[in-house]
């Protein structure tokens, strides 16, 4: 029998490269505190002032040490904390799904002209959705994080839809899932049909509640 020996130095090593990526990742788990605690204040005066709620749901995570690695590989770049905290942008992500098309662009405003927020990227995938028929508003912002050590700012994808949208995107992600990214033709056609469908069902509820909103109003005046 072989007796592999490990030598002490590549074990110290190795727990100081593990130590470093936990704080790493933590720096984005704090970030993605921040954005949280902004997007549950801006529900909570919302729903106070306007007596109205326009959040759905409002989902994070943080990518795993192993979606980190395969976008790495992905995307080509060197595999040193500082590249990836400038390359991949989305360790940490936000969904925020809103009730109407009008609520998503209203949260993104508030969100983004907060101070202590900058917007490093806007992608409108409203204006101008995916050929795919992909629909939502995405935001890179950078947030800072209080450390013992001073400030770092953290770039934090918050995602802004509507549930149409993230109906759509769920079963799209799914199906893209079980057929390992080779959708049979017929269905990414029907898939992109539906978000159009989808698209319409978002403007037609919104005019619903804005028709709704202008007959209560009246009732209130008179
Ligand atoms: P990634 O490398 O995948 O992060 O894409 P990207 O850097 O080009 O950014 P993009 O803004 O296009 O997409 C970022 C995220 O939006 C993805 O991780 C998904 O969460 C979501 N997304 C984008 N396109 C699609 C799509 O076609 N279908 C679904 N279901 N989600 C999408
Ligand atoms: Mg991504």
């Amino acid at each position: 029998m072989t007796t592999v020996s490990v030598d002490d130095a590549a074990i110290a090593e190795a727990k100081q490269l593990r130590d470093e990526f936990q704080r790493f990742l933590r720096e984005y788990e704090f970030g993605m505190r921040e954005v949280e605690t902004k997007i549950s204040i801006l529900r909570d005066e919302f729903t106070h002032n306007h007596a109205y709620n326009p959040i759905e749901h409002v989902k994070s995570r943080l990518k795993s040490p192993d979606g980190i690695v395969e976008k790495v590989a992905r995307k080509g770049i060197e595999p040193d904390f500082d590249t990836i905290r400038r390359e991949i942008t989305d360790i940490a992500g936000v969904r925020v799904t809103c009730s109407f098309v009008s609520d998503v662009y209203r949260l993104f405003e508030l969100f983004t002209k907060q101070d202590d927020i900058t917007v490093r990227l806007v992608k409108d995938y409203i204006a101008e959705p995916k050929p795919n028929g992909y629909r939502s508003l995405h935001v890179i912002v950078e947030v800072p994080v209080f450390l013992s050590t001073g400030p770092v700012p953290v770039p934090v994808e918050v995602q802004f839809r509507t549930i149409a949208m993230d109906f759509w995107a769920s079963l799209e992600h799914k199906i893209h899932y079980k057929f390992a990214g080779r959708v049979p033709v017929h269905l990414v056609q029907s898939l992109t049909d539906a978000a159009d469908a989808a698209g319409e069902l978002d403007q037609r509820m919104e005019r619903l509640h804005r028709e709704a909103h202008e007959i209560n109003q009246r009732v209130i005046e008179a």
